[in-house]
């Protein structure tokens, strides 16, 4: 048996599966962040070691975890967790979507080897350039580093006692040689940093440690493997399927992501679109990046008083496009704009204009982001002929149907969607413990193929254009 641990920006997840690759149990522990001011967006590291504690334990009481070989990570990307000599956080850790350090990033941007080396621009996500945020604002912090985690390694520590991270995770760092899958001494000393400061490197589907015998001991599991695991798109296209060149996926999570997998390694930071390792070696990937997909949805559940799924249940057939216009850049874009200060827009407000009419405006404005991903992939010569759809708003039957018209793809929506990174983490731990192969994660079988309506593809394709359009002319109001 096998355990996946897939740590969540709001509840971290955690599946057993079977030899089989059944899921025999699964486990969720909710989790919050703090945004303490605009742009921040934090979490407490301690949060995840107590939330794997509690869904550990709550998988050993549900079934039989004796049988246990190994356990797989996956995780949030890009967060910067910094610790002190004695390996405990010195500060909150710094997420994702936390946009703060966009000036050391464009800074750093601006420096030719960053990208030449890492394949991708210098986001303000992305985690060198937080780290560079905290020595000019925080130096006392910076000079008490030891060690810096990003946040699933930091749950890695507290399992196995290592350091230790992998290469799909340490490809968004902005510190990683990716076509060389290494630690890259120049630009970590460009950042006042060396190769002490950071983990070591294994493949995702190669051991990194074993559970601690105390912590093994306490929530009743054997002694067994920890896979290196994966950041969570990785981990998902593992759970997905989705190695083999040419297969996608689209993924209506948090923020969206739209992945594709390469057999080799051909970045162009320019277009904006990320080039990772893969969670198995000597294989690649790429993806367009989007911060709000479903948080999009959650902000105007949050601003209507109505849930994400009371907004999305009655919204009746597509109408394509709708003038009523959202941007959904609420804490900045990362593809295509790599634009930290613009913020979200909605545009041809009217007196008829209800929480229905902007519930589908939002769903649209997404997908309209989406297919810049997708242009910006085709940019790079990553042309995605259909793909996986992944994420909690693939719940949403009107929102995958408006995607499969705004992007001119049939998208595939599988039986039980929703643990593709804890399940990828799984079958990473399966690798690791056993010596399989890739060959391992399989695609799901399908709940459904949604095709584009022929009726909408171009007057989506025109909306998309306007939406672009906004963009242009707003972005610098
Ligand atoms: C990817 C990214 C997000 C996070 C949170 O670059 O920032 O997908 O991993 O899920």
């Amino acid at each position: 048996m096998f355990i996946g641990l897939d740590l969540g920006t709001s509840s971290l997840k955690a599946i057993l599966i079977n030899e089989a690759q059944a899921i025999v149990a699964e486990e969720s522990v909710p989790l919050t962040v703090a945004r303490p001011h605009d742009g921040w967006s934090e979490q407490d590291p301690e949060s995840w070691c107590d939330a794997a504690r509690a869904a550990l334990k709550g998988l050993t009481k549900k079934a039989d975890c004796s049988a246990v070989q190994g356990i797989g990570l996956s995780g949030h990307m890009h967060g910067a967790t910094l610790l002190g000599s004695d390996d405990t956080p010195l500060r909150p850790c710094m997420l994702w979507n936390d946009t703060r350090s966009h000036a050391e990033a464009a800074e750093m941007d601006a420096v030719p080897r960053f990208r030449q080396i890492t394949g991708n621009i210098v986001f303000p996500g992305f985690t060198a350039p937080k780290v560079e945020w905290v020595r000019r604002h925080e130096s006392d912090t910076f000079e008490k580093t030891r060690k810096i985690l990003i946040p699933k390694d930091y749950l890695r520590l507290f399992l196995t006692g290592e350091h230790v991270s992998e290469m799909s995770d340490a490809a968004g760092t902005s510190w990683l040689d990716t076509a060389a899958r290494d630690w890259s001494d120049d630009l970590l000393a460009t950042c006042h940093l060396s190769r002490d400061h950071m983990p070591r490197l294994v493949e995702g589907n190669a051991p990194s440690g074993q559970l601690r015998a105390s912590l093994a001991q306490e929530l009743g599991l054997p002694r067994c493997t920890v896979a290196g695991g994966a950041g969570d798109n990785a981990a998902a296209a593992i759970g997905a399927g989705v190695v083999a060149p040419g297969t996608a996926f689209l993924s209506l999570g948090t923020s969206g992501v739209l992945f594709a997998a390469n057999a080799s390694y051909h970045p162009d930071a320019a277009s904006a679109v990320h080039t990772f390792c893969h969670a198995v070696p000597d294989t690649w990937h790429q993806m367009g990046v989007i911060l709000a997909a479903t948080d999009a949805l959650e902000w105007l559940a949050r601003l209507t008083g109505q849930s994400a799924a009371a907004l999305t249940a009655d919204l009746g057939p597509v109408q394509a496009p709708m003038r009523t216009l959202f941007l959904p850049y609420l804490g900045g874009e990362r593809t295509p704009h790599n634009d930290a200060r613009m913020r979200g827009q909605f545009l041809h407000l009217d007196h008829a204009t209800d929480a229905r009419e902007a519930a589908r405006a939002v769903l649209q404005g997404v997908s309209f982001a989406f297919a810049d991903c997708r242009d910006a992939l085709v940019h790079t010569g990553t042309t995605i002929g259909q793909a996986l759809v992944l994420g909690g708003g693939s719940r949403s039957r009107h929102w995958v149907e408006m995607l499969a018209s705004t992007l001119g793809i049939p998208l595939n929506v599988p039986q039980a969607g929703d643990f593709g990174a804890a399940l990828g983490a799984a079958r990473l731990g399966m690798m690791a413990s056993t010596g399989a192969g890739p060959e391992i994660a399989t695609s799901p079988p399908l709940a459904a193929t949604i095709d584009p309506d022929p009726r909408f593809t171009e007057a989506m394709a025109e909306g998309h254009a306007h939406y672009r359009h906004a963009y242009q002319l707003l972005k610098d109001f």
